[in-house]
């Protein structure tokens, strides 16, 4: 395996704005192992990997990323955007086997490196370690905790395993709502990266017996049908979503809703359509656009949501709201939703697959808001299995 350049290319936010405006390629000094200083997620050695990226997926949270934060508070000399990744590991660091991937000996009770040169893996950075740090997903070469990381299956392809926060907030959101076998649920934004997993796995919860209605644009129907859900609810056709779906559903009320984009009006409306109990799940409240006031009231409204009382005695919506927060997935929720995607329960729908230099032209699609799925970035062909 060659040797890491001295110099490799990343993005780099340069200030603070929409991503054709502050996104920059640039040539940078390539992480180095071991990282010094460590960073204050991760403040004692442990297991370390240097990956050379393949693949990148983009977010909706990296646009706020740099549409909020002043570039005053970002400390690092080159901020990269991105959490999302796969590629090849070329050098791995541990403390008690600083060449642990060259075979030595190990001389200390610390459990042994999980990865080895060569071997394929994706991970999902953290913001407690992306943000004070500067390290991100869009850059050739990638220094990370191997906690982080995940082994990638070999039948899963690097493009589909650099798609990870989308799975594994979806997978989290099926665990908070309760579903269930044969429970009939409601998943609103069901065409783009959250929702298109959410569908898959609770088709696999929920089984034969329970129904899943997707929420999506009639362009995505048949796309999101073939992911699992059994109805489809074509929101352009209703001016005012609620009311169809307090009008179609009070009947036969769903047992939980799971809104990934994050309608205060939805859920204001659910006890016409949600049984009494059922969960609200959201990834939060959907800004109407990137900017700070925005970002603020929506943060606001979440906040009420969480703490009001859901009596309606009291004011409340007479629903439980269910705030989703993928901030520190664990260990076992980055290998289950991998299990997944291996075992074929779930699939990446591929809005898109960008080339490294194009990734301006990406940013701008997805901040149009209307991926159907992932918006990928291939950063380097030369890696991987290249089969995509
Ligand atoms: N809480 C957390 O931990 C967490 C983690 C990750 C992401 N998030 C947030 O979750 C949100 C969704 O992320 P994502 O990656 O899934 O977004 P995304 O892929 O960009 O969502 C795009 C999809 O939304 C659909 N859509 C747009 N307007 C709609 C409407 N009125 N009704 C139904 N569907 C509509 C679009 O379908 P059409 O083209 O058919 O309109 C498109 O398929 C983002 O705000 C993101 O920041 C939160």
């Amino acid at each position: 395996m060659q040797h890491p350049p001295p110099t490799s290319r990343a993005w780099t936010i340069t200030a603070r704005g929409l991503p054709p405006n502050v996104l920059q390629l640039v040539d940078r000094p390539t992480p180095t192992l071991p990282p010094h200083p460590l960073p204050a997620d991760v403040p004692e050695p442990e297991e370390w990997i240097l990956v050379r990226t393949a693949y990148a997926a983009l977010n909706p949270g990296a646009i706020f990323q740099m549409t909020l934060l002043p570039q005053r508070f970002r400390k690092a000399l080159f901020n990269v955007p991105e959490m999302d990744m796969s590629g090849v590991v070329v050098d791995v660091w541990h403390p008690d086997r600083p060449h642990a991937a060259e075979g030595a000996t190990p001389v200390g009770p610390a459990a042994p490196p999980r990865f080895a040169r060569g071997e394929g893996v994706c991970a999902m950075l953290p913001a407690s370690h992306t943000l004070p740090t500067g390290t991100g997903a869009l850059a050739e070469y990638v220094a990370l905790p191997a906690r982080y990381a995940v082994r990638k299956p070999p039948s899963v392809a690097y493009a589909d395993a650099a798609a990870l926060l989308a799975a594994l907030t979806a997978h989290r959101m099926v665990v908070e709502s309760g579903a269930r076998a044969g429970d009939r649920v409601l998943v609103v934004g069901a065409s783009g990266g959250i929702g298109t997993m959410a569908v898959q796995m609770l088709r696999h919860v929920v089984g034969k017996q329970g129904v899943v209605v997707g929420v999506c644009s009639g362009g995505n129907a048949e796309m999101v049908r073939a992911l699992g859900a059994d109805e489809i609810v074509d929101y352009m056709l209703y001016k005012d979503l609620s009311r169809h779906l307090a009008a179609t559903y009070a009947s036969a009320p769903f047992d939980a809703v799971l809104d990934t984009l994050g309608f205060q009006a939805l859920y204001k409306a659910s006890p016409a359509y949600l049984r009494e109990g059922g969960v609200y799940e959201s990834v939060g409240i959907k800004p109407p656009t990137f900017w700070i006031p925005d970002f603020l009231r929506a943060v606001w409204t979440m906040k009420l949501n969480e703490w009001w009382p859901t009596s309606r005695w009291l004011g409340g919506v007479g629903r439980k709201w269910g705030a989703c927060s993928m901030m520190h997935p664990s260990l076992a929720e980055r290998e289950a939703v991998v299990g997944l995607m291996e075992r074929g329960v779930i699939r990446v729908v591929r809005d898109s697959v960008w080339d490294f230099e194009h990734a301006r032209e990406a940013y701008d699609k997805l901040a149009g808001r209307h991926a159907a799925g992932k918006i990928l970035v291939r950063v380097d062909a030369s890696v991987g299995e290249n089969a995509c």
